[in-house]
């Protein structure tokens, strides 16, 4: 645990990973970062109050979420306009995860902790009408409608693995547009070094957001990072509007990286001069960094990164430097200590 909760919480206060799991509640993965939770709960308590008391907006933007009526429906129609897998397998021959597991194991905790409880609680969140604001050291600063950045944004299909760092993993069709030619269209300024994305803010629809982190969800890339082909903004997945769960109407897929970095239902992307402070980086520094590629080598704080779950397979498998993907990304880190710089 980090020196950061060691500090602030009291010992009788944290149950011990070994007895909870001898309990058989709750299965590693979810243990991990549910403590972290309720852990960050605790520590960050003082500085969750001092926002709510502050200007911070906590309000939703104008138009970006609206609560349903009615359930949302089951997000199984084809969308017209966004291709289907056009195989079964990525390029190393690892078998797609189906829809059903896609969008039933999700980590998204502006509704819940619980992976398997993020998809019926997201049925009543409804992200029609939103937009996306891409601002900061740009030169041509706009904000898109959803529709148009689906229409305006050549959108393909891209089978990716995505790795989470609590050690469990699939393998993903999404559809969507790549992050560069957006980042092309606004022109970055000479002073652009790293990109900030914001995803919603709505704690009066998003129940997750009455406490436990400084809300809301920021990630960030250095600029040549996102510039990178392989990261995508995704609009849907097998071929369908990306449904709530998994991030809609538009979120991050950065597969070389910790899924934590690929940030969900983003609403905002500034182009900035200095290194994003993240969600996770703010609530525990010492555990996540703010590169977090995935590096069997490099152990998380509590739990090795060597191995990993894949989800609906038995047993474990050997997690890839760069989740696989280093002959795309590896030169972005040349002079780089991956050790030191996690
Ligand atoms: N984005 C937001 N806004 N909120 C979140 O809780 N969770 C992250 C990431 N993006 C998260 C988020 C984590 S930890 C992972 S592993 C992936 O989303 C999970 O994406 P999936 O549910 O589509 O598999």
């Amino acid at each position: 645990m980090s020196q950061f909760f060691k500090s602030s919480i009291p010992s009788s206060q944290i149950t011990s990973e070994s007895a909870y799991l001898a309990r058989g509640r709750v299965s590693h993965d979810r243990l991990s970062r549910r403590r972290l939770l309720q852990l960050g709960a605790l520590a960050l308590g003082s500085a969750a109050l001092a926002a709510c008391n502050s200007a911070a907006p906590t309000a939703a933007p104008a138009g970006n979420a609206e609560k349903a009526t009615q359930p949302a429906a089951p997000s199984t129609q084809p969308d017209a306009g966004l291709p289907a897998p056009s195989k079964n397998t990525d390029e190393l021959g690892d078998k797609l995860n189906t829809f059903e597991q896609i969008t039933n194991y999700n980590n998204f905790y502006e509704f819940t902790t619980d992976k398997e409880g993020v998809a019926t609680m997201a049925q009543s969140w409804k992200p029609t009408s939103w937009t996306v604001t891409v601002g900061g050291l740009v030169n041509k600063p706009k904000t898109y409608d959803i529709d148009d950045l689906r229409k305006k944004f050549t959108q393909e299909e891209r089978v990716y693995r995505l790795r989470c760092v609590e050690g469990w993993s699939m393998v993903i069709p999404w559809n969507g547009f790549s992050l560069a030619s957006l980042l092309k269209e606004v022109e970055p300024t000479a002073n652009a070094k790293f990109v900030r994305f914001e995803s919603i803010n709505d704690p009066t629809h998003l129940p997750g957001q009455g406490g436990g982190f400084v809300w809301p969800y920021v990630e960030g890339l250095r600029l040549d990072e996102a510039m990178n082909e392989l990261a995508l903004m995704a609009t849907g997945v097998y071929g369908k509007l990306l449904p709530a769960q998994n991030g809609a109407p538009v979120r991050l897929a950065v597969p070389w990286k910790y899924g934590f970095k690929s940030a969900k239902s983003i609403v905002k992307i500034d182009l900035v001069d200095q290194m994003p402070t993240s969600l996770w980086m703010n609530a525990a520094p010492d555990e996540y960094g703010f590169y977090s590629n995935v590096n069997p080598e490099r152990p998380h704080p509590r739990w090795s990164q060597a191995s990993e779950r894949r989800i609906g397979e038995g047993g474990r498998r050997k997690s890839l430097m760069f989740n696989g993907y280093d002959k795309q990304v590896s030169a972005l880190y040349n002079g780089l200590d991956l050790m030191a710089n996690f």
